[in-house]
């Protein structure tokens, strides 16, 4: 009668746990600006240890990379590229020890931490648009590219039609190591991009210049009403999920 029961029950308790994790994934970047460098450093390193044991323990953090401005001109900013698979995923790791005991005591313990409040940018990832290959965890030195870009009215459906082709395109580019379409839950005009290269001359003169990143520039600018590119360096943490060794 015991096992009956528990055999009818089973499939329910499996039904309650995909419900439970079928979040939408919570994705966000945030940017921290730190009163020294040595600080920042310091913050990047906790992160990327954090993102170390987050690789191997919590499989619903999907991305955890650390980066920084490219060029060296800006020496107290760090951003954090994060992906959790759901809610319960986020709010779990928020609540692990290892975030305690490595961040949190430490920047309570470090008044003048910050220069300025972190900012939290939240982004709604468009379903089936996403790609981070392996080989972005074996690159020497991806060249990181976050667009914030906003359309005009009305214009930003018809645009990102555009952007899921220049997605799928990216897919076969051998130089292009990740791609992915982010909305602004608190901008219905704001479109997102984070995407990474082998190099600067791959994104120059290969990924620029392929027949499909041509033809979305000239079906897009038109509707498009602002463009800032910000170009980062990796500094740790991972954007590919790979197993414990090879995230990266
Ligand atoms: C990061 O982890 C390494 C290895 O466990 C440790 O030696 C180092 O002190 C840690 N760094 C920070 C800033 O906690
Ligand atoms: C950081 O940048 C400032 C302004 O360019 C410069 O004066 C300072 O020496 C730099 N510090 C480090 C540790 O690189
Ligand atoms: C971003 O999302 C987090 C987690 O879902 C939430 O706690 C936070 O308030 C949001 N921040 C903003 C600026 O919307
Ligand atoms: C990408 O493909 C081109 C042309 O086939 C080749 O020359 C280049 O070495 C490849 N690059 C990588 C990183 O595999």
């Amino acid at each position: 009668m015991r096992s009956h029961s528990s055999s009818l029950l089973a499939p329910f308790a499996l039904w309650l746990c995909q419900a439970s994790a079928a979040g939408p994934p919570v994705f966000s970047i945030t940017t921290f600006t730190t009163s020294s460098t040595a600080l920042r450093d310091q913050l990047i390193s906790r992160h990327d240890n954090i993102s170390r044991w987050s690789c191997a323990n919590e499989p619903g953090v999907a991305k955890y990379a650390l980066a920084i401005p490219r060029g060296g001109g800006n020496n107290l900013t760090a951003y954090a590229i994060a992906e959790y698979d759901d809610d319960a995923a986020l709010n779990k790791h928020l609540a692990a020890d290892e975030v305690s005991k490595t961040l949190l005591d430490w920047s309570k313990a470090t008044p003048n931490l910050f220069a300025k409040d972190p900012t939290v940018q939240n982004l709604t990832v468009v379903d089936g648009t996403n790609f981070v290959k392996p080989e972005f965890a074996k690159a020497a030195d991806p060249y990181i590219v976050v667009e914030a870009q906003t359309y005009l009215q009305g214009g930003l459906h018809h645009a990102l039609e555009h952007w899921e082709e220049e997605v799928d395109a990216s897919r076969q580019e051998n130089g292009t190591l990740a791609f992915g379409l982010y909305t602004d839950p608190a901008n219905k005009n704001g479109l997102w991009i984070v995407a990474a290269y082998e190099s600067e001359e791959y994104l120059t003169n290969t990924h620029a210049k392929s027949p499909t990143a041509l033809e979305v520039e000239e079906h897009t600018s038109g509707m498009r009403k602002s463009l800032q590119r910000t170009l980062l360096q990796k500094s740790g943490g991972f954007l590919y999920r790979g197993s414990p060794s090879s995230c990266g």
